[in-house]
């Protein structure tokens, strides 16, 4: 018997169980507690799956990640080295995501706090001009979501650019790679989103370096993972003047402790890992697709290399 254990944490696993036997009647789609033979499970497809757990199913041939991420997948030791692992490719996540980083970087650009904040006094301010063409922005990452995030800003009149780790020619696009591309990047940007996978080699690379690079009273849009950012470096650069605000969509602790001081923070736009959230319907068409893949033997789509992180 051939089980797909389907697990979402913090969230009800029900309606991903009911999508997959709406979409693959075959596919026999399981939650974790409804596993009576770890044996029988041959994929997991899941977000945040118990620490330990990837190590007790014998027979398992794929894992799905339930996210474009896999850095949940890859901090679990117990996952056995040789099972492939898949991550979620949606133009669906790409779409949510650049309206994400849209809406921000006009927030940001658009002085939004401030025509809010006049409202208090009943201020009606006049004479305050938007000058569109001095926002640069520099993607982090020029994967599936920063390629379509960065295209979606230059299709708003904004001058983006993007790094990667390998060189990239991608048409009317600015683009840096490796170590020396990334000053060079912070230096031409006035607006800097982070969409880098959470590796070894990304992991705190939003810090007070990297800040030093950026002109002042500059924007920082986080929404890859908490992980990328140090946080002290972050408060440091809003006392500075360095940033003038930061867009956080994830943090290191989720949910965000009620005594964290970005709640409180008017400089800091907070949003709860929200940016581009799994869609039911695409998503699940995107594992049934790749288990439909795995079981005819065919090439799986979205693997990812685990020595790279990504
Ligand atoms: P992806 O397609 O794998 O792209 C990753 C990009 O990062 C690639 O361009 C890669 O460079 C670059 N990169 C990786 N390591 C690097 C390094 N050391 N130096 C420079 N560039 C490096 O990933 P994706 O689908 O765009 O997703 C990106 C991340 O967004 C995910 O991993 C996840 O953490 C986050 N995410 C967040 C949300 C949310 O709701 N907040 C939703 C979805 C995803 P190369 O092109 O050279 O390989
Ligand atoms: C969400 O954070 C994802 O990685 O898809």
């Amino acid at each position: 018997m051939s089980i797909v254990l389907v697990h979402i944490d913090g969230e009800p696993v029900e309606p991903w169980i009911a999508e997959f036997t709406r979409q693959a009647p075959e596919i026999e789609a399981r939650p974790l507690d409804r596993i009576e033979d770890p044996a029988a499970v041959d994929v997991v497809v899941a977000w945040k799956l118990p620490q330990g757990l990837y190590g007790t199913f014998p027979n398992l041939r794929l894992i799905q990640s339930m996210a474009a991420g896999v850095d949940h997948v890859l901090a679990d030791t117990s996952r056995p080295a040789q099972v492939p692992i898949a991550r979620v490719v949606d133009p669906w996540m790409a779409r949510a995501m650049s309206h994400h980083v849209i809406l921000q970087i006009l927030r940001w650009h658009r002085q939004l706090d401030l025509f809010e904040a006049d409202r208090a006094e009943n201020r009606w301010r006049c004479g305050v001009t938007f000058h569109p063409e001095t926002v640069r922005v520099g993607v982090l990452g020029l994967g599936h979501l920063g390629q379509a995030v960065a295209r979606a800003l230059q299709g708003l009149g904004f001058a983006a650019a993007g790094w990667s780790r390998s060189p990239k020619a991608l048409e009317g696009l600015e683009t840096f790679h490796g170590t020396e591309g990334l000053a060079a990047l912070a230096e031409r940007s006035t607006a800097l989103v982070c969409l880098l996978p959470l590796t070894t080699e990304t992991e705190g690379i939003l810090n007070a370096g990297l800040f030093a690079h950026l002109p002042e009273g500059s924007f920082l849009v986080n929404v890859a993972r908490g992980g990328h950012l140090v946080e002290d470096d972050l408060f440091a650069a809003l006392d500075s003047g360095r940033l003038s605000a930061a867009a956080l969509d994830v943090m290191a602790a989720e949910p965000l402790p009620s005594d964290h001081p970005a709640w409180r923070d008017p400089r800091i736009f907070l949003t709860p890992h929200i940016a581009s959230e799994i869609n039911l319907a695409t998503a699940t068409t995107v594992f049934v697709d790749n288990i439909r893949r795995l079981r005819r033997g065919e090439a799986l789509t979205g693997l990812v290399d685990p020595a790279r992180g990504y």
